[in-house]
């Protein structure tokens, strides 16, 4: 019922704000500094046009495609997200069961709230991959490597965007800490969302993959945790450890994506991390045609930050991309509705980007080139 007004993935973005106490909607929606990579790589979609074909038969479409070596519904992959549970207490496990009925891949994040035994186990057809930092205690990355391995994680995601965390304005201004703390500040968020402290806070404790014992603020938490000396050397112990499937996220330059594919990467994703690391970043979109051209032939090249509807996977698809990734669409749906609410992400992104198929004269994800989109120059 809830989500009978949810037709886009800005309707879900607005029932979730509604749900949500303030300072967790914020810490999702936001970026960092001034939002400016967040704004640009939003409007790098918008000003992508595209070139239509016409008297084309268009009633069966095929939107599958093969990720990883893997196949998926659609060229969509849900992105790492931090704290899920905070989102709703439904969390990690949501997600992946949602993904796993769209026949999407989930990547996990090392800052997940829910165990990788656990999420991999609540949804045992899903494709699972997950995502890791370098921390400083390197015994316990080792040891999350070790367990992504036994628990049967297909892909490793090593994100590289983040040597120490982004100045997020929203979440300094609301006092955001991890876990949630009941402050004067937070007051007034309990007092409008009862539902949602008393679901969050009453389930299971906040903890994440190996750090029990926290609190403080997200930037603190990446100061206390986080590698800020990582280079390729460790990319390279990381490829010696890891057999499998190895991705690096973060990747903002045609230099950076030659790089880590020398030293060894299958696929890299070129992300700013939805606008919440370094400001004014490189917009992915338009980095993507160069870096596809420079290491497309010899690793698959995904995109992440400003995905929001079905056409900007056509879009991302058209410009190169093996497949797009997408943070706050599932988490909005996540905050909106719980399971149902990512299930609906899904179903709005799926509707929309068949139609955008159809609509540019399409049959399939196979048959999207170079030619049906292009940038406007500005
Ligand atoms: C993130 N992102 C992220 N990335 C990562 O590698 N590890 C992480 O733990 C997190 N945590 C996280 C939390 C939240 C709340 C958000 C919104 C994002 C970044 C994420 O993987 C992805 O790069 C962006 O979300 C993509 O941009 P959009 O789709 O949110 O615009």
């Amino acid at each position: 019922r809830r989500l009978a007004s949810a037709h886009t993935i800005d309707d879900l973005r607005t029932i979730a704000r509604r749900r949500t106490p303030r300072a967790v909607f914020d810490y999702v929606d936001g970026g960092a500094e001034q939002e400016i990579s967040m704004a640009r790589a939003r409007r790098a979609f918008d000003d992508l046009e595209f070139h239509p074909r016409v008297l084309r038969d268009v009633k069966e479409v095929d939107t599958s495609t093969t990720v990883l070596d893997g196949p998926s519904a659609l060229p969509l992959v849900f992105a790492p997200t931090g704290f899920t549970r905070m989102m709703n207490h439904e969390g990690e496990v949501a997600v992946a069961r949602a993904a796993a009925r769209a026949g999407i891949p989930y990547t996990l994040s090392t800052m997940g709230t829910t165990d990788m035994e656990e999420v991999r186990a609540a949804a045992p057809s899903a494709r699972h991959w997950f995502q890791l930092y370098l921390w400083k205690d390197r015994a316990a990355g080792e040891q999350l490597i070790g367990r992504a391995s036994a628990a049967g994680y297909e892909a490793l995601m090593l994100t590289v965007d983040t040597p120490i965390g982004g100045a997020r304005m929203r979440d300094v201004r609301n006092g955001l800490t991890i876990p949630p703390t009941l402050t004067a500040k937070s007051f007034a968020g309990m007092v409008i969302h009862p539902a949602w402290w008393i679901s969050v806070l009453t389930t299971e404790p906040l903890e994440f993959a190996a750090l029990s014992t926290f609190s403080g603020t997200v930037e603190e938490l990446i100061g206390r945790m986080f590698d800020p000396t990582v280079t390729v050397d460790d990319l390279d112990w990381l490829r010696d450890e890891w057999p499998r499937k190895l991705v690096v996220k973060g990747i903002q330059s045609v230099e950076d994506a030659r790089m880590v594919v020398e030293h060894g990467a299958d696929a890299i994703v070129l992300s700013n991390h939805g606008g919440r690391q370094l400001d004014r970043a490189p917009t992915p979109l338009e980095l993507l045609p160069r870096v596809v051209d420079e290491v497309g032939d010899r690793c698959e090249v995904l995109i992440d930050t400003g995905v929001r509807t079905g056409a900007d996977l056509v879009a991302a698809r058209a410009l190169g991309a093996t497949a797009a990734m997408v943070g706050r669409p599932y988490l909005y749906g996540l905050m909106a509705a719980g399971e149902p609410g990512v299930d609906r992400t899904l179903e709005i992104l799926r509707v929309e980007y068949e139609r955008t198929l159809r609509l540019l004269g399409l049959p399939s994800t196979a048959a999207i080139g170079r030619e049906q989109a292009s940038l406007r120059s500005r």
